[in-house]
């Protein structure tokens, strides 16, 4: 049972009653149905309408688990993990092999169920009617029918999700990722990258709030990889939340908001890439080379660069040096792959 905060902000011109409401199921279904609105940098949701009056409250984590344990057998994929990726937020989740990235993606569509741990998509269950319809997903490994063209793979996704997009949406999906040319090339005479684009567009059909993207670039070329990191940016203009699962940091660190790390069915750091990353020093270019000084900061760069010129060097830049995600990462993962 959730209580609803109300607040004296007007929407489209109604009046906002200041009572203190209490969400029951069709209130959970009104936040999916997004009736946001924006106020400053804070986003409301409708809860309930009154005649002319409204009542507004906090837009849920487009995804929350807590506490997210799974087993199978002896096997603990997930041992009391607890995430949230945010509105507009894009999170990356790291980890070696068998850390148990898919196991929380596939908990969050609903396809596995957690052994114990909660887990909510929009502030409703994972797996229920309503998580389903605010959330697209691409598999780790996909496989879509072979003769099907692109455009007759989104139709029947469009049939699926009861999106009324028609062509209008498909023709701008498959321009988001790049396929517009391809959309009546069969699934099988498309190479391994574009079918993976192909099933980015098929997880945007009927404009989900959350996107869960486990390892959507594994088989794209550099160019290919650009296009979806446009495109990850583009959706997060748009307000879509994104769980980007990956092996490549350098893309994470590029496009990601925050980053988990996951080993052995637990988070072991997670933060934003500038928190995580810890300061190495600075170096200096100079007519001598490049100098590193381990123990300096930002702060010590002036003074630095005086002494450097007062001996008489010419100084051509200088640069505060911090870890590499990589280097991060594999700090908190301890070397371990399997
Ligand atoms: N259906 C299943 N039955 C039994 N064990 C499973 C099942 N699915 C996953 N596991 C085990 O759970 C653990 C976590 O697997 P998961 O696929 O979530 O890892 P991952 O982090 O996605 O790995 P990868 O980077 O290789 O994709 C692994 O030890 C895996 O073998
Ligand atoms: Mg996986």
């Amino acid at each position: 049972m959730f209580l609803c905060v109300v607040l004296g902000r007007p929407v489209d011109g109604a009046s906002v009653r200041s009572v203190r409401f209490r969400l029951d199921r069709f209130a959970a279904r009104q936040r999916i149905a997004s009736r946001f609105r924006g106020f400053g940098d804070r986003t409301f949701f409708v809860a309930s309408w009154h005649h002319s009056e409204c009542t507004l409250g906090d837009v849920p984590a487009a995804l929350a688990v807590s506490g997210l344990a799974k087993r199978y057998g002896a096997v603990e994929a997930l041992s009391g993990v607890s995430l949230e990726v945010g509105e507009s937020e894009l999170v990356g989740l790291l980890g070696p092999n068998g850390a148990g990235k898919s196991t929380l993606v596939k908990i969050a569509c609903g396809l596995v169920r957690p052994t114990t741990g909660r887990a909510e998509v929009c502030g409703v269950r994972a797996g229920s009617r309503e998580a389903r319809s605010a959330m697209g997903y691409l598999a780790e490994l996909f496989r879509f029918p072979g003769w099907m063209s692109a455009d007759e793979l989104l139709k029947l996704h469009q049939r699926l999700a009861g999106s009324e997009g028609g062509e209008r949406e498909r023709s701008e999906l498959l321009e988001l990722v790049g396929l517009l040319d391809a959309r009546a090339r069969t699934v099988e005479a498309m190479s391994k990258g574009m079918q993976q684009r192909l099933g980015i567009a098929q997880a945007l059909v009927g404009s989900p709030r959350l996107l869960l993207l486990d390892e959507p670039t594994s088989a794209l070329d550099p160019v290919g990889r650009r296009t979806v990191r446009t495109l990850l940016e583009e959706l997060k203009r748009r307000g879509v939340s994104v769980l980007l699962n990956s092996h490549l940091l350098s893309e994470i660190e590029l496009v990601c908001d925050r980053v988990v790390i996951l080993l052995g069915g637990k988070v072991v750091a997670a933060g934003t890439p500038a928190e995580l990353a810890r300061p190495r020093g600075v170096e200096i270019e100079t007519n001598g080379g490049a100098r590193t000084y381990a123990e300096a900061s930002r702060d010590d760069i002036p003074r630095l660069i005086a002494e450097l010129v007062q001996d008489g060097q010419s100084v051509y830049g200088a640069r505060v040096l911090t870890s590499t995600l990589e280097e991060v990462y594999v700090e908190a993962v301890g070397g371990e792959t399997s």
